[in-house]
């Protein structure tokens, strides 16, 4: 590749010629992980990122606009999260960043405020983003899992409380899970934190911006921010329904005092000096220009369209999926975003019929009581194709349902029954064939893989998938 330059031309041409078999994120029909504001917005916020481009955000000195701009999102995101004049926050480049720092940041602190802690966790339901996983596994921490409700997914309160010891650094509720869309009872489980001097993390990754502007649309939402006195982190992404490209979220913290804990300094070597309150030392100015670019833009009445018309398009989704036959919304969902479930079909053949139709959903394995799944997240893109999602789903449904399952269930089960208690390469071995894993890349149709998937244990599942992506890539 780098035998001899190519004129500009040529190289964007050739680098079209890659994304033949990319989603189409400009469709409608991508239901997770993608945020469109609309072609107005989304090139002024191309603009505005190539014009900060450039901009080092490790250079406070040379870039103070970079300061500026950061120092205004974040002051907006604080009001929307009823933040005081003692709450602070930084950018991070997403969600995962932001859960690090809050969990780094609340590791630092207890070494410093309470010495005794010999082996320190984090408890978090089961419902918790696997940024918690990977952020304690990250920081030296022990993760204690708690178990949720199976009708609402929700932390379940006395399971929780228990669960909060001598050794618990952090806890952490989602406002809301990403899995289900539920809201953790935050104000009880915050206040059972406080109680016992445990920091208290509110991941509001996908929904702090979006719950904080349906609450101030006049919309009944639990109180899940800085409102609570046991509140002393929150993360809000600003790249989910903030509309911002990616790469932007906030990590806000309920006062300097416990932030000193999240900053890293250093000038012992023969380097310039570092002095970062997150994890990337050199980043672009793009996302953060592009964050302000799209607060000005959009503005709250902006926003609240946005909010407003995701809300109208799940609820009619939810009402329509309540009467069809063969598929079910998991729990009572709270924002706009939902799982399909089915008891006489397999959902991954669903997804694989809706996303051969064009249709992009998240499969997500069977866990804490609750049946393997479908995630759906509406954006303001998907709005105007409710009505097709809905007609579409509805026929396939019925198609599987005419058709039968083209996924042999028996045989799989019997594979991991096989497989059982033997190690992560052997289990990888026997399920290669069977499961479509052969070529370099993965299968189109992936329902005999996730049915493999789904019937596995977690950490051998976590064993095998390492081994399979570090033999791909
Ligand atoms: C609730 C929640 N927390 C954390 C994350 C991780 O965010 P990111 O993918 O930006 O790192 C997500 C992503 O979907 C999320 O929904």
């Amino acid at each position: 590749m780098l035998e001899q330059g190519v004129a500009p031309e040529s190289v964007l041409e050739e680098l079209g010629g890659f994304t033949g078999k990319d989603v189409d994120w400009q469709s409608g029909r991508v239901l997770t992980g993608l945020y469109d504001p609309g072609h107005e917005a989304h090139e002024l916020a191309v603009k505005a990122y190539t014009r900060f481009l450039a901009h080092n955000a490790l250079y406070v000195n040379m870039y103070p606009s970079l300061s500026r701009l950061e120092q205004e999102v974040v002051a907006s995101v604080l009001m929307l999260l009823r933040g005081d004049e003692q709450t602070v926050g930084n950018i991070t480049s997403g969600g995962t960043e932001s859960i690090l720092m809050a969990v780094k940041t609340a590791r630092d602190w207890a070494r410093v405020n309470r010495p005794e802690v010999r082996d320190p966790q984090i408890v978090v339901p089961v419902t918790a983003h696997p940024a918690f996983i990977k952020a304690a596994h990250y920081c030296g921490l022990r993760v204690v899992q708690t178990p949720v409700d199976t009708q609402g997914f929700r932390a379940d309160m006395p399971a929780f409380v228990d669960a909060l010891g001598p050794e618990t650094v952090l806890a952490v509720g989602s406002a809301p899970n990403f899995s289900h869309g539920t809201i953790d009872p935050i104000e009880a489980m915050s206040e059972a934190a406080r109680e016992r001097g445990i920091l208290f993390h509110v991941d509001g990754c996908v929904g702090g911006i979006y719950l904080s502007l349906l609450r101030r649309m006049g919309e009944p939402v639990r109180d899940f921010d800085f409102s609570l006195p046991g509140v002393t982190s929150i993360s809000a992404d600003l790249h989910k329904y903030g509309y911002v490209p990616k790469n932007a979220s906030v990590v806000m913290y309920r006062n300097r005092d416990l932030r000193q804990h999240a900053w890293f300094v250093s000038t012992e070597t023969t380097g310039y000096a570092v002095i970062n309150p997150t994890v990337q030392s050199t980043r672009t100015g793009g996302p953060v220009a592009a964050a302000w670019a799209m607060f000005r833009y959009m503005g709250e009445a902006g926003y609240a369209g946005l909010v407003r018309r995701s809300q109208q398009a799940t609820a009619e989704m939810l009402a329509a999926i309540k009467d069809m036959d063969d598929i079910e919304v998991l729990a009572d969902p709270e924002m706009c975003m939902f799982t399909l479930a089915s008891d006489s079909l397999n959902v991954f053949e669903i997804d694989d019929e809706m996303r051969a139709r064009g249709w992009h959903m998240i499969p997500q394995f069977a866990c804490a009581g609750g049946p393997a799944n479908l995630h759906v997240s509406v954006s303001d893109a998907n709005v105007a194709r409710t009505h097709e999602f809905l007609a579409e789903l509805e026929a396939v449904v019925t198609q599987l349902r005419e058709n039968g399952s083209g996924v042999d269930q028996a045989g799989i089960e019997q594979m991991v029954a096989e497989v059982q208690g033997q190690p992560p390469e052997a289990v990888m071995e026997a399920m290669v064939p069977v499961l479509g894993l052969e070529g370099a890349e993965l299968p189109e149709r992936m329902a005999t893989l996730n049915t493999g998937m789904n019937l596995l244990p977690a950490a051998t599942r976590n064993a095998i998938l390492a081994l399979y992506f570090n033999i791909m890539y």
